[in-house]
């Protein structure tokens, strides 16, 4: 049968912790964990559904495919396969209180990328319950995956976490 991959990046921060906890949610057998760069393409096929996570750690980053972008290089080595036959789901960290009007822009970069390959995304997520006043990674009042805050609001990780595998785990 095939698996989960969730694949994250930068490493030993708040990305890596929120990881580990949405990991931690489903079945051993389910899912692999693997940062991006350690993460090995041969086995692409192995899996139905890619979880992506990552923080928002300002345009540049993002937007310039030369950057040293960890992000950049593994979509750039997905594209030298041959058909994607998975779908996604992304997670991302943000602060609202630092960077209200950039709130998780991040998101949309993922979304992005997905929809330039055509790839299915599950897992919105709705903005009720934030405080921020813009955010490039919304569509419909909903974020277009997780949005995490653990600056701002360490205490809503673990039910914002439940609750949201819990709909990917009903959407596979
Ligand atoms: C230089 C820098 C830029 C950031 N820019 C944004 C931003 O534009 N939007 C946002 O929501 N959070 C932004 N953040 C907050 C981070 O996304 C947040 O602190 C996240 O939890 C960091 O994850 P990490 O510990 O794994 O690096 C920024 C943080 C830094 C250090």
């Amino acid at each position: 049968m095939k698996k989960i991959i969730l694949l994250y990046w930068g490493m030993g921060g708040n990305v890596e912790k929120a990881a580990r906890k949405v990991y931690s949610m489903f079945d051993r057998e389910m899912i692999d964990i693997a940062d991006v760069v350690s993460f090995d393409m041969n086995t692409l096929g192995n899996y139905k559904l890619m979880i992506f996570g990552s923080s928002t750690i300002g345009a540049e980053n993002w937007i310039d495919a030369k950057a040293d972008n960890e992000w950049n290089r593994f979509f750039r080595k997905l594209d030298k396969q041959g058909s994607l036959n998975f779908t996604a789901a992304f997670f991302g960290l943000g602060d609202q209180v630092l960077y209200p009007d950039h709130f998780v822009d991040g998101l949309s970069v993922f979304q992005e990328e997905m929809d330039k390959r055509k790839i299915k995304v599950i897992g919105q997520w709705p903005v009720e319950g934030y405080k921020f006043s813009d955010s490039d990674g919304i569509e419909n009042d909903h974020f277009y995956g997780l949005a995490l805050d653990l600056d701002n609001e360490p205490e809503l990780t673990d039910e914002r976490i439940k609750a949201w595998t819990k709909i990917i785990k009903q959407n596979l």
